[in-house]
């Protein structure tokens, strides 16, 4: 049989229908399940992770496929609450308590079904298969013991029977990315710069040679030039160990000078991705468009630079019918607040808008 998809959102139409069926639905496209990657690592289909609130629970992360390509970058960018950590922890099957994630799958090469691993297998595959430096992880390391018996510490909990070359492994790795690597191991986190830990953050990411490596945020809340030698490190890492790497940040200017590919989140939901040049070209979706005018850097035109007018939701502000990017909008049109918009997909190119479709 034929099959045509539409790509659809939690709640609205199937999200496959036979070609019979399709009808005169315009909005049809046929079967593409996510953009671009066919070669992908990393597999997320129509996740949905929620928190509860006082109104029940509501998703953080609602209906989300994506691919992460292997071997290369993908950049997933949005406003702060959009559900981009979120997103990422359940890539590690460590959805923060009290979230629930209420549907979907995450399957990772290597590991297969993430959701379904417990125990010894999930400590395994955090750190092994899958590496993460965690959100202000400049601030996550043990105040109270030096690098080096942190880094022992890791080994012994995979059970890795050589420490020694583990340590050797670590020197090689600080000292590649340009640290005194004696002096770090035997530092303690308040004796190290905020770049020097976010490098020490990832040495440990990349210690038990995970193949898949997620960065939430790894540059924010540093200077400028420690900011652009933090980037020349995982994009040197990234192309050395060919790894499949996803980077999170608030700020597209950080993935556009990073990202093959990107991914923007809005309300829990991709609202866009694509290739990066192709989404910074030629932006389709009202979101992406605001981001980009709100950096000049990108733009290039600081006279147009304009803020995003209005606040991105919480869980409790997101409206609950509808397109939910409707409230700050400047393209909202009539049938916008009846349903969530389909994902349109044109070549290697995805958008959720009624307006931008047409
Ligand atoms: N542990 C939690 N308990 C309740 N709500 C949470 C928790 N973690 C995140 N949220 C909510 O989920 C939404 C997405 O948060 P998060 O994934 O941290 O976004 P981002 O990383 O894009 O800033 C926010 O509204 C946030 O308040
Ligand atoms: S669907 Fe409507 S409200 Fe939503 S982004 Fe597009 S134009 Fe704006
Ligand atoms: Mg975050």
């Amino acid at each position: 049989m034929t099959w045509i998809a539409r790509l659809s959102r939690p709640g609205s139409a199937a999200a496959s229908v036979p070609a019979a069926d399709a009808g005169s639905d315009t909005r049809v496209r046929p079967v593409r399940e996510v953009s671009g990657a066919d070669d992908a690592a990393v597999r997320v289909r129509d996740l949905t992770v929620s928190f509860p609130t006082a109104d029940g629970p509501v998703p953080a992360v609602a209906g989300v496929s994506l691919d992460l390509a292997r071997s290369q970058i993908t950049g997933l960018v949005g406003e702060s609450g959009s559900g981009k950590s979120t997103l990422a922890l359940t890539l590690l099957n460590a959805v923060p308590h009290p979230g629930r994630v209420d549907r979907g799958s995450v399957s990772i090469d290597g590991v297969g079904d993430v959701l379904a691993l417990r125990g010894a297998d999930l400590r395994k595959m955090r750190g092994a298969e899958v590496g993460y430096v965690f959100q202000a992880s400049q601030n996550s390391l043990n105040p109270l013991k030096p690098i080096g018996k942190q880094l022992l510490d890791l080994g012994r909990s995979h059970r890795v029977p050589d420490l020694r070359a583990l340590l050797s492994k670590a020197r090689t790795l600080l000292d590649d990315m340009g640290m005194d690597a004696a002096r770090v191991l035997v530092s303690y986190q308040h004796e190290l710069s905020g770049g020097m830990r976010q490098r020490v953050g990832i040495a440990f990411a990349l210690l038990l040679n995970a193949h898949v490596v997620i960065l939430d945020e790894p540059t924010t809340a540093l200077d400028m030039l420690t900011q652009a030698s933090v980037l020349d490190i995982i994009r040197k890492v990234h192309a050395t160990r060919r790894l499949t790497t996803l980077v999170i940040s608030h700020d597209v200017g950080v993935i556009g000078d990073l990202a093959d590919r990107m991914a923007v989140m809005y309300a829990g939901r991709i609202v866009e991705d694509g290739p990066t040049a192709q989404v910074l070209a030629s932006p389709r979706h009202p979101y992406t468009r605001g981001l980009l005018t709100a950096m000049p850097r990108i733009t290039g035109d600081i006279e147009r630079a304009q803020p995003l007018p209005g606040r991105p939701p919480d869980l409790t502000s997101i409206p609950r019918q509808g397109c939910v990017f409707r409230p700050r909008c400047p393209l909202a049109a009539p049938g916008c607040e009846q349903a969530e918009p389909p994902v349109t997909v044109t070549g290697d190119h995805r958008f959720a808008c009624f307006v931008a479709e047409r």
